[in-house]
């Protein structure tokens, strides 16, 4: 593949790819998705790597965060996005309690995933560094994640930059997950300068999330980026305001059943 975008659709992505592109000094953008509709059209659009992240337990699920969401929960979405695309490479998040305990905890989780949805890696919080090698010489592709951990919300004390004054503890994680064979890292929350510096140290791509635009590549919740997300994060720029459009279709489609406009002519049967 000579571009992560624009190049035949016949195979998918893969993290030989992302590795390939880093190289080349390409850039890239991964999105969330959660069902097969968005999957379809971020594929579509060529997005190289769908992340079926455990942000579907509060932008999907309705939960407060990312915390409750269940493994039995994201295994269904996560089949839904491989079947909703054809060439991108679908990442599932490993959510909270499936994967901490144990290397072995952790093998078991992603099988799941593999077997039941079709996932073709794993992404999971921290630097387990044991587990990331468990599972990359099982070989499941491992995304790892660094900065902000949303699950360790609590022990973190909420949303917070993280890396202003531990920038060298992130930067031994991420060269300690490069070396178990992780296949990429997100970088969330962290300051632009310490992402520029882990980027460069590494030879695997970083995808930043709050962290600058010198990452490798660049990842955004998809309902932040069509502006559906009530209360956004800061870090998230809405590309379009698709909460007020369905807001008005929904309102405009109920006035319509209330004056009998709709169904029309059009969408009736003789
Ligand atoms: O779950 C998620 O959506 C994520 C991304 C924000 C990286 O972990």
């Amino acid at each position: 593949m000579e571009s992560l975008y624009g190049g035949a659709t016949h195979r998918r992505v893969t993290i030989l790819d992302l590795a390939s592109a880093k190289k080349r000094g390409e850039k890239w953008a991964m999105l969330t998705s959660y069902e097969s509709m968005t999957a379809e059209i971020f594929d579509e659009a060529g997005i190289p790597v769908l992340l079926v992240g455990d942000s579907a337990g509060n932008n999907f699920l309705g939960g407060e965060n990312t915390i409750a969401v269940t493994v039995d929960e994201l295994i269904p979405l996560t089949r839904a996005v491989v079947r909703g695309s054809q060439r991108a490479l679908v990442i599932a998040d490993l959510p909270f309690g499936s994967y901490e305990n144990s290397p072995e905890q952790a093998l078991a989780t992603s099988t799941r995933f593999f077997k039941e949805a079709g996932a073709m890696g794993v992404k999971l919080e921290g630097a387990h560094i044991a587990t990331v090698e468990k599972l990359t010489s099982s070989g499941i592709p491992v995304m790892g994640h660094l900065g902000l951990t949303p699950q360790s919300l609590h022990q973190l004390g909420g949303y917070r930059v993280q890396g202003r004054t531990d920038g060298d503890s992130i930067m031994a994680a991420a060269l300690a997950l490069e070396k178990a064979g992780a296949c990429a890292i997100v970088l969330e929350l962290v300051p632009g300068e310490l992402a520029e510096r882990i980027t460069a140290a590494l030879s695997i791509p970083t995808i930043g999330i709050g962290a600058g635009n010198t990452c490798d590549a660049q990842v955004l919740v998809w309902t932040d980026l069509m502006g559906i997300t009530k209360n956004p994060p800061k870090l998230a720029k809405a590309y379009r305001n698709l909460r007020a459009e369905m807001l008005a279709a929904a309102t405009e489609y109920a006035n319509d059943v209330r004056s009998a406009t709709f169904p029309g002519e059009e969408q009736t049967f003789h």
